[in-house]
């Protein structure tokens, strides 16, 4: 044991039932201790806190801050195909909590569509099917208790009273029962309060201690310790500061140096202005209109094909004027083609409209869209975000190498009624196994 370096000892005369002896230190070292030791308290208690938030799962969350949550989760991944109350490329998810067959297999569901429908699941396959086999993304990495937020947010909405009604919304229960987490955040704040109000109390135990300590006869390295105050200044000079700052800059330098390099050549989020001011927010949002009307190729070969001005034409042959831009963005339209509003007639001189390309991989990969919208059946909005939310197209992913082969270690081949994959089925001996165990990660399979 280090022999003790200090030891004094204090009697108040004020109050002469406090016999403070200090033993195994100086000042300064006791009010280390304290400091170390709530802190310790506290941090283990906020620990327990946290752990009991993430085992609570299995049951809808009813507190603001989960649903808060929820919403958040909702608008950043499932408002692309979701809607609360109205279908859009997957149904309106009011009521989904009452019609599905458990909780359990909604986390399962978002987790991995592909392998409920695999597994024969009679409801999903139902729902499946309805959706004319358009398979939803799958999100692997969410937790438990983040999908049953999105859940409790969404019940939430469906119960908020609105023109559109819903069939199978609300389903009973009230809200504001018991709601355990509700104290949980109580304790917290109270927690705070008390870690603010000891703070308080340590700084002005420190200063009577330091006056009353001035009034005593000490030895001069009682005194140096008493009287070295922990002002700014001793702080910032601190080696132990000095290198916290230090690391902490070199650490971010050094990961936005990182992503520089990562990022050339990305190209996400790239939105030209186009020769036309064609908006899928009115053509597939507003009216509906299928991708695949337009991008011909979609299901049936490498590219998606953007359309020619022939498709235009037939609505724009009828369609002469646009609420926003009038007349002027179709003429273009008949510029191209050819065709006289005035007379209905083609007049035979022809010009290509110059659409800027967005997506562009580079000419050392192969990417074929039939093999994922066809064969996979993976939604365009999965790779290309909420296209029919956009007025002008952008790039919503990243498209690098990485972003691929991620999805294709995450996502189930989708071997429903596809006779092909029969026999591998049969061979994996399960029935559900990702693209990367069926070849999707050799170079081969994406560079020629
Ligand atoms: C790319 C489009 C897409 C995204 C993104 C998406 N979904 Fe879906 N979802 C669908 C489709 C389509 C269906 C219908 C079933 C099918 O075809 O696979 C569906 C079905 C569901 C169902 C079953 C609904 C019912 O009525 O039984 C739930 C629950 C669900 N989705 C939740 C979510 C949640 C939660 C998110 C966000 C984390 C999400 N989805 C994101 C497309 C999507
Ligand atoms: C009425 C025809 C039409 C419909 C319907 C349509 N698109 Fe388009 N799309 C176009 C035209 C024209 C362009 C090129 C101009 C532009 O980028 O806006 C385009 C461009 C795109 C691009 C960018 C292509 C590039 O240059 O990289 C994507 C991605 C896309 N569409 C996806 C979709 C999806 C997904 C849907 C369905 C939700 C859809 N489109 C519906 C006509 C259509
Ligand atoms: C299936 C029918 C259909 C097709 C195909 C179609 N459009 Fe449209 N388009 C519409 C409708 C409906 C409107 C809305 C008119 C309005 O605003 O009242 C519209 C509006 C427009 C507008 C004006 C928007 C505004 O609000 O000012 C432009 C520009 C336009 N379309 C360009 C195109 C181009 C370019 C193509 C071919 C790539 C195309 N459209 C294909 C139905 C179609
Ligand atoms: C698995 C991801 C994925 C899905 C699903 C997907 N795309 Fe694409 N899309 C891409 C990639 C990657 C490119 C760039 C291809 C290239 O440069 O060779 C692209 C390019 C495009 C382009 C422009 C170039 C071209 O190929 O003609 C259009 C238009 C397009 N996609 C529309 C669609 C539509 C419509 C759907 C749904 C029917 C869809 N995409 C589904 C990943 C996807
Ligand atoms: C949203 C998920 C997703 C993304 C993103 C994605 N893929 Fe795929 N990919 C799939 C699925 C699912 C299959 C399996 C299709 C099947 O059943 O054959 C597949 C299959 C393939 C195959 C055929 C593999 C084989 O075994 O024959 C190639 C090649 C491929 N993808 C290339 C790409 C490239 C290149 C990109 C990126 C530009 C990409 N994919 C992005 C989901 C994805
Ligand atoms: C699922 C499809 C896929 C597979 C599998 C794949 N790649 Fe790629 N790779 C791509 C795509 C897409 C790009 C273009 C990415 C970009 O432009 O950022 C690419 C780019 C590259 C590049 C150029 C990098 C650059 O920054 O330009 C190299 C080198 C490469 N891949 C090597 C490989 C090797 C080696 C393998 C096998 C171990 C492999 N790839 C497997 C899709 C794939």
């Amino acid at each position: 044991m280090p022999k003790p370096k200090k030891r004094f000892e204090i009697m108040t005369s004020k109050c002469r039932f406090v016999h403070l002896r200090i033993k195994g230190g100086t000042l300064t070292h006791m009010m280390k201790r304290l400091f170390s030791g709530i802190f310790t308290c506290v941090s283990t208690f906020l620990l327990c806190l946290l752990l009991s938030y993430s085992v609570q799962a299995q049951e809808l969350p009813t507190d603001a801050a989960a649903i808060t949550a929820g919403e958040a989760l909702f608008n950043a991944n499932c408002k692309t195909c979701h809607r609360v109350k109205t279908k859009l490329i997957g149904p309106a998810l009011a009521g989904v909590e009452t019609r599905v067959p458990s909780l359990g297999w909604i986390v399962n569901w978002v987790h991995n569509p592909a392998k409920v429908i695999g597994s024969g699941d009679d409801y999903a396959n139902k729902i499946y099917a309805e959706y004319q086999k358009s398979q939803m993304t799958a999100f692997t990495s969410f937790k438990d208790e983040q999908i049953l937020s999105i859940i409790a947010y969404v019940k939430a909405e469906a119960a908020k009273p609105d023109a559109a009604p819903v069939t199978a919304a609300a389903g009973g229960t009230g809200s504001g029962s018991s709601e355990p987490s509700a104290y949980l955040d109580a304790i917290l704040v109270g927690m705070i309060i008390i870690l603010i109000l000891l703070v308080v109390i340590l700084i002005l135990i420190v200063s009577a201690l330091r006056k009353f300590l001035d009034t005593k006869e000490l030895s001069e390295e009682d005194k140096e310790i008493v009287n070295s105050p922990i002002t700014f200044s001793s702080v910032t000079r601190s080696p132990g500061f000095i290198f916290l700052v230090i690391f902490i800059v070199s650490t971010v330098t050094f990961k936005s140096v990182i992503d520089g390099l990562y990022s050339i050549g990305v190209q996400k989020n790239y939105q030209p202005k186009q020769p036309i001011a064609f908006s899928h927010k009115i053509h597939a949002g507003q009216y509906e209109i299928e991708c695949k009307y337009c991008h011909t190729g979609a299901a049936k070969g490498k590219q998606a094909n953007i359309p020619s001005t022939n498709i235009c034409m037939n609505c724009h042959s009828q369609i002469k004027a646009g609420t926003n831009t009038g007349e002027g963005e179709i003429a273009k339209i008949y510029a191209a083609v050819g065709f006289d509003p005035a007379t209905s007639t083609y007049t035979g001189k022809t010009k290509p409209v110059e659409w800027v390309r967005i997506h562009n991989l580079p000419d050392l990969a192969y990417f074929n869209h039939s093999q994922h919208v066809n064969v996979a059946g993976v939604i365009c909005q999965t790779c290309h975000g909420p296209i029919q939310e956009m007025d002008v197209v952008k790039q919503y992913n990243l498209l690098t190498m990485g972003w691929c082969i991620d999805c294709h270690r995450k996502t189930d081949v989708n071997t429903k009624g596809n006779a092909y994959y029969d026999k591998l089925v049969e061979i994996h001996n399960k029935k559900s196994f990702k693209v990367e165990e069926n070849g999707g990660l050799e170079c081969a399979k994406c560079h020629y």
